[in-house]
């Protein structure tokens, strides 16, 4: 079942939202070689207290930290770490936060000093590609035609779409209806309704779309350790078109 949400109740998660966008934007700041993922994830731990706000993904299905902080060829869920970042590399920070009980869930992947070009143009075509699936998100729409328009966009470019992680609806808990996958078929799956609020990741990999876990548990990694990157915002569908309740500004 999809829960709809009250236009109080999405207030509230856009104030959770901008708490999380304004964690990412100090993140970038901090973000060059030689830092450590670790020193991120204590970080957001502290800032998300002084906002008010508590770091949802700890304690949620067993996972221990505020953050997934996934590098490379880390497709999602890497755990924060004290090696520090090299030149070159791309981090891809995730997170919910819990503010007075709504949820906001977002990720931005990280270039760590300069990064080659194909690497940047990993990361310019995955940010556009969350952008056209939020374009594609209004009423009348389907949520087949979010991952057509992501997966059309990425392929032409020459990159992969990733099949074992997708977006996924929000509000009480992180993970709620509807699934929303970013590959698929136009006018297929759930229509979208005014007060659906819901998460679009799209991890995009260079090479194969494949994904291995890692004996942890909880890590993905590319098949070919070909680099992946990752762009969420949490979304919310009104009369007016999508709303980023995420947005850095
Ligand atoms: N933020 C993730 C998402 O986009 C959820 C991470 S699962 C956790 O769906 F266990 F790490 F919290
Ligand atoms: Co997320």
């Amino acid at each position: 079942m999809i829960v709809l949400k009250s236009q109080r109740e999405i207030e509230l998660m856009k104030k959770s939202g901008e708490v999380l966008a304004a964690t990412h934007r100090e993140i970038a700041k901090m973000i060059k070689p030689g830092i450590t993922t670790w020193e991120i994830e204590e970080f957001v731990d502290k800032f998300l207290k002084e906002h008010g706000a508590t770091p949802e993904q700890k304690g949620y299905k067993g996972y221990k930290y505020a953050t997934c902080a996934s590098i490379n060829d880390e497709i999602c869920h890497g755990f924060p770490r004290k090696s520090p970042l090299n030149e070159g590399d791309i981090v891809t920070i995730d997170m919910v936060v819990n503010l007075n009980g709504a949820l906001s869930d977002s990720a931005w992947t990280y270039a760590v000093g300069k990064v080659s070009d194909d690497t940047q143009r990993l990361l310019n075509v995955t940010k556009e590609a969350l952008y056209r699936g939020i374009e594609a998100s209004v009423e009348g729409n389907r949520v087949g035609d979010i991952g057509h328009a992501i997966q059309t966009y990425v392929e032409a470019e020459g990159f992969s779409v990733v099949r074992d992680f997708i977006g996924h609806g929000i509000g009480a808990v992180i993970h709620e209806k509807p699934e929303v996958p970013h590959y698929g078929l136009p006018g297929k799956g759930p229509r979208l309704k005014e007060g659906m609020v819901f998460t679009i990741e799209p991890m995009v990999n260079i090479g194969r779309y494949e994904s291995k876990m890692d004996n942890n548990g909880w890590t993905a990694r590319t098949i070919d350790a070909k680099y992946s990157a990752q762009y969420e915002h949490t979304i919310a569908i009104t009369k007016n078109g999508p709303i980023i309740l995420t947005d850095q500004g």
